[in-house]
């Protein structure tokens, strides 16, 4: 039952204040970044990273994601190579998380890095997300703020309907910019891409110089998080439809005719940044099957796909 008596807050100084004083606390915030809504901890603090995967009913073999304001302050957890530091210099703030070498003096807990040696942070690019991480001075651990294996949230609403009553409080910061999470990047050995995101494969391979290694075997969960079935609305999904059948709720590409269109104009940008609001409107709805257009695999339409494929996967 979402809980209509969850403290949200606005992003204004005494919002922030409060809600920085909360993870203080060891308490759970959601709040907006770029891309979706997180669910953050103090990375630092056991108890507190444990409500986290409480709240969410989420693995504990999955890892999760350190925020952090800027370059300077990652490199204080993490070791940084010449391809981290190219990146991160060209992309942050902004929706691409590195996977790198834990420094021994981290201090982050191991619930954080489900007991890897590697490390995932991200700069956010979002004002309120970044006033939030100054106030609060340390690392913040934040999944998607969603319940396991559902659909992420890209608005407040979203949060207050997924988790309400399971965390302490929720910094509304309206819809989410991006709205898909951030691409994933592993720089432990040579660049590889461990999941498509806000930020295309093939800007990141411009700025590198070089293709991105894609993880050897899909079945080794390297991003742990990369489990087939996920992002899943509650109906059952079917890709690539050119005509939707009669019990099928169509979610459209471009010029069709369809109850919901991802970007009538056939823009991915458009469409990354409704995919969730869609997927949770469809929910809404109550649709039972739902058919999607095809969408083109290039730039965003890659991370679009993968969270949809995910969706139409076996439960
Ligand atoms: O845009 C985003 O990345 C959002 C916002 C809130 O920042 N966060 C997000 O977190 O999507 P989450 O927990 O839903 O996804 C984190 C992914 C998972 O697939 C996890 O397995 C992977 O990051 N991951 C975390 N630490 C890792 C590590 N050390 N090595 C490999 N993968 C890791
Ligand atoms: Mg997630």
């Amino acid at each position: 039952m979402p809980d209509a008596t969850l403290l949200t807050l606005q992003p204004d100084a005494a919002g922030l204040a409060k809600a920085a004083a909360i993870l203080r606390d060891g308490g759970l915030v959601s709040f907006p970044t770029e891309t979706v809504y997180g669910l953050g901890a103090d990375a630092r603090n056991d108890r507190a990273v444990a409500g986290i995967y409480a709240a969410k009913g989420r693995p504990s073999f999955n890892p999760l994601i350190v925020h952090l304001p800027d370059l300077a302050s990652a490199e204080k957890l993490c070791v940084f190579n010449d391809e981290a530091v190219r990146l991160a210099s060209t992309f942050w703030p902004g929706a691409l998380t590195l996977v790198l070498p834990l420094r021994a003096d981290a201090g982050i807990s191991k619930l954080v890095t489900a007991g890897l040696d590697t490390l995932a942070i991200r700069v956010p690019d979002h004002a309120v997300a970044q006033v939030l991480l100054r106030n609060f001075g340390g690392p913040v651990a934040a999944p998607s703020a969603n319940p396991s294996g559902r659909v992420s949230p890209t608005t407040a609403a979203h949060v207050r309907d997924g988790l309400g009553g399971k965390i302490n409080a929720l910094l509304d910061g309206g819809s989410c910019t991006v709205g898909l999470e951030s691409t994933i990047v592993s720089c432990v050995g040579a660049p590889a891409l461990l999941r498509a995101g806000g930020i295309p494969a093939e800007a990141l391979e411009a700025c590198l110089g070089q293709p991105l290694a894609l993880p050897s075997d899909p079945d080794t969960p390297v991003s742990p998080g990369q489990l087939a079935s996920h992002y899943a609305p509650q109906g059952a999904v079917r890709l690539n439809v050119q005509a939707a059948e009669k019990d099928e709720v169509l979610l459209g590409f471009g010029a069709v005719d369809a109850a919901l269109n991802l970007s009538p104009s056939g823009d991915l940008t458009e469409a990354a940044a409704r995919l969730f609001e869609c997927l949770h409107q469809l929910d809404a709805m109550g649709a039972q099957r739902i058919a999607v257009s095809p969408i083109p695999e290039h730039g965003l339409g890659r991370a679009i796909n993968d969270r949809l494929r995910r969706a139409a996967a076996p439960r």
